[in-house]
């Protein structure tokens, strides 16, 4: 009963079981207001007292143009998002969560590239982004993809307090040209190819 609580408020990952549906292809597309709810659940399993509420992934959709959010899913179940908005000439990676029992299946690659991609077509070739000091799996994601510390800021971090490596990618075109795209079945459709 607790168990089925935490799961349903989105602390805890659900039993194996549940997973079952989730094979098929997976499909990567622009965050609407109607997944909000899922996401929002996603999060606080992800990221627990550090989470983004929901308002505040509303607000991102609010920017328009200004942002930039996808959500990656199987059989319609949710196993993933990804964000960024733009400050300057730079695509701010925001936020980017895989679902705990979908991890290591290349989602989250597929994710960052989706996101990188849409930039690109939107006149942004640079990113930058914060990620905690004790996140090695993420930061070896970005630097998969070319980000490079830049700085750390002490105490940045939260729920637990811990400093973030600030990392930058300066070219993201020949960044996404020179790491092959793993070899998933996916299906990306972006807000400018819908
Ligand atoms: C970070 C995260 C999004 C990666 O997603 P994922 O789908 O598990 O990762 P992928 O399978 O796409 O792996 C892509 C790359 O990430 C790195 N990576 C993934 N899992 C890893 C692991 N267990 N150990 C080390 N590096 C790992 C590798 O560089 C990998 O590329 P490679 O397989 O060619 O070596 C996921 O772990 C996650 O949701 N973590 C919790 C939320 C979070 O920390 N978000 C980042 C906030 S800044």
């Amino acid at each position: 009963m607790i168990r089925k609580l935490l799961e349903w408020l989105g602390f805890v990952a659900p039993k194996d079981e549940e997973w079952q549906e989730t094979k098929g292809e997976l499909v990567i597309r622009p965050m609407t207001y109607s997944d909000l709810d899922e996401v929002a659940r996603l999060e606080r399993m992800c990221f627990g007292l550090g989470a983004w509420s929901r308002g505040a992934f509303a607000s991102e959709l609010k920017r328009g143009q200004r942002s930039y959010f996808v959500v990656a899913r199987i059989n319609e179940v949710l196993v993933g998002f990804a964000g960024w908005r733009q400050e300057g000439e730079e695509a701010h990676v925001a936020n980017i969560a895989v679902h705990p029992q979908m991890r290591g299946r290349k989602i989250g690659e597929l994710l960052l590239r989706s996101i990188l991609e849409e930039a690109v077509r939107r006149g942004l070739n640079s990113s930058l982004l914060e990620v905690r000091k004790s996140n090695l799996v993420a930061q070896n994601l970005y630097r998969k993809y070319g980000y490079k510390v830049l700085t750390i800021r002490r105490a940045y971090y939260q729920f637990p307090l811990e400093d973030a490596v600030i990392m930058k990618l300066e070219d993201i075109r020949t960044a996404l040209a020179s790491v092959p795209p793993p070899p998933v079945n996916a299906r990306i459709v972006s807000s400018t190819t819908e």
